[in-house]
């Protein structure tokens, strides 16, 4: 480890393409911040991507897409480490042995197994009941410290816990570590129909790497408080997303500003929006540029892409060797 950091950070993310402002607010914004402090490994999970997707087909399109965006938010590949999970095969042997300190009953009880039962009853295949499983195996074989992710995945870092340890006692050693969890949520990011929690599937989001005139375009669309119909109306900013936007990607001043002259129509939907996608056009401004300058190279992506597998590699054999050990393999 390098001796300047205090430990090693892993995180997962499921290749969902370009990134909208949820992923940036709630995870990417983290992502980048631990990189001063940790040693970080993050890993876009095509694996755990197969449990749930029907098609494969725009697959290696959206790991690029959210490759890019990752470097472009300033991932930085010569320090931290970016990979696709299924190039450290690894992992599935890892998964493997660790299926077998693992009790299925606790893999159906999980909340998160019983969400996806739900939303897809007639898809409920046997890796997505190991799928905390192979999020362990992930997050083990680089011998984690820290995992940063949001309040829905603690039941998921929990377990992971519980199968380090019966690992190590069963096998006496101490080879694995107990990672702990960092929750990173931020105030539920919501979409641009100011009803649900932002998400590509929805189509409520705004993509990071829109131009500035997409992104007016989307914030044009987001949904106000229901209540102000005329441009005469009085507002109420304590129920508008737009607001919520303001305060995080607008200044002091302008978020005071809009606060009241929103209240007594001082302005209207259409000036705060305008004003929003300024903000949020100004702020994205370095982002999108570099992401420009990236794609001038058309091999850089899978060039990180694969300088970070081979570095990756290099510490799950040191782990799976230390594990093939521990449990008694010839
Ligand atoms: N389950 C995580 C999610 O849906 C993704 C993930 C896979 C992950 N493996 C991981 C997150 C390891 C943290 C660590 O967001």
């Amino acid at each position: 480890m390098n001796g300047s950091k205090v430990g090693r950070v892993f995180s997962g993310a499921r290749p969902t393409g370009r990134q909208h402002l949820g992923n940036y607010l709630g995870a990417i914004r983290n992502y980048v911040a631990l990189q001063d402090e940790y040693e970080c490994v993050y890993c876009i999970v095509d694996l755990h991507a197969l449990t749930t997707i029907e098609t494969t087909e725009n697959l290696r399109e959206n790991i690029h897409e959210m490759a890019l965006d990752f470097l472009a938010a300033g991932i930085r590949p010569e320090e931290s480490i970016i990979f696709i999970q299924s190039h450290v095969p690894q992992v599935t042997e890892l998964h493997t042995i660790l299926s077998m300190v693992t009790p299925l009953g606790k893999l159906t009880d999980l909340p998160t197994f019983k969400e996806k039962v739900r939303q897809n009853p007639n898809n409920v295949n046997y890796g997505l009941v190991g799928y905390p499983v192979l999020m362990t195996a992930d997050i083990v074989l680089y011998k984690t410290n820290v995992v940063p992710v949001g309040i829905d995945q603690a039941p998921h870092i929990e377990f992971a816990r519980e199968v380090v340890r019966s690992f190590n006692y069963r096998f006496n050693t101490n080879v694995l570590i107990e990672p702990e969890m960092k929750n990173t949520e931020v105030p539920k990011v919501i979409g641009i129909d100011g009803k649900d929690k932002m998400s590509k599937s929805l189509d409520n989001h705004i993509e990071i790497a829109d131009t500035p005139e997409e992104t007016l375009a989307r914030v044009m669309q987001m949904v106000t408080d229901p209540q102000r119909i005329r441009r005469s109306d009085p507002g109420n900013p304590d129920v508008c997303n737009v607001f919520s936007m303001h305060k995080i990607f607008s200044s002091p001043d302008e978020i005071a500003m809009v606060d009241v002259e929103c209240r007594r129509a001082g302005i209207g939907c259409v000036d705060c929006k305008q004003l929003f996608a300024k903000n949020l056009n100004k702020r994205l401004a370095p982002f999108r540029q570099r992401r420009a300058e990236i794609e001038k190279d058309p091999n850089h992506v899978q060039d990180v892409l694969k300088d970070g597998a081979r570095r990756a590699r290099m510490i799950a054999t040191q782990t799976i060797a230390e594990v093939r050990e521990a449990v008694g393999l010839y």
